[in-house]
């Protein structure tokens, strides 16, 4: 639960990027080892090969950036385990609130099942979401991708995660609304 997460020296990851107008609002689940070590997010591994992944897409975080980039749990859990449904409830009104804070980005990239859970409110499967963007009831674009975790896994997602952040760099240039969601 909360304490938990907060308790000893587990200190906040907060997120990082463009606070104003950013072309989108990255989220994903929880930091890691590293990123609670340099208190920012996706640095370690599987952080690499997301920031890799939004490059291809024209994102960055870094220099010019032009992205916000967070999780929705912000403390490392215990051994990584992933956050549980309670703890994504309780992290929801911070996410939502920290997205007000940006200046409410159109696009938002929830990656992995656990960012996809915290957008939705709900259980929904990553698998079948990946790369198809849709629009919300509120009319923003969500824009689920799969975990970088899972790509370091699997070369053959890998290869599907690259397509898919290619197509949204092309995306993003021709215009995120020259396309119906
Ligand atoms: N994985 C995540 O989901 N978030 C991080 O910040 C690092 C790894």
């Amino acid at each position: 639960d909360l304490d938990e997460l907060r308790k000893g020296k587990n200190r906040l990851v907060p997120g990082e990027g463009a606070r104003r107008k950013p072309a989108a609002f990255i989220i994903g689940e929880a930091p890691g080892a590293e990123e609670a070590m340099a208190l920012r997010p996706f640095v370690g591994k599987s952080g690499r090969v997301l920031r890799q992944l939004m490059a291809s897409a024209g994102l960055t975080t870094t220099g010019e950036a032009n992205c916000w980039l967070t999780n929705v749990v912000k403390y490392r859990p215990p051994s990584n385990r992933t956050p549980t449904p309670q703890e994504i409830k309780w992290a929801r009104p911070y996410l939502r609130k920290e997205w007000e804070l940006v200046g409410k980005p159109e696009l938002i990239i929830p990656v992995g099942a656990v960012a996809l859970y915290a957008v939705m409110g709900k259980p929904t499967s990553i698998m079948a979401s990946a790369g198809n963007p849709f629009r919300s009831e509120s009319g923003r674009i969500v824009w689920p991708m799969l975990h970088p975790a899972y790509g370091l896994r699997n070369e053959v997602a890998r290869e599907g995660m690259e397509k898919d952040w290619k197509y949204l760099g092309k995306r993003l240039k021709a215009g995120l609304y020259s396309a119906r969601y």
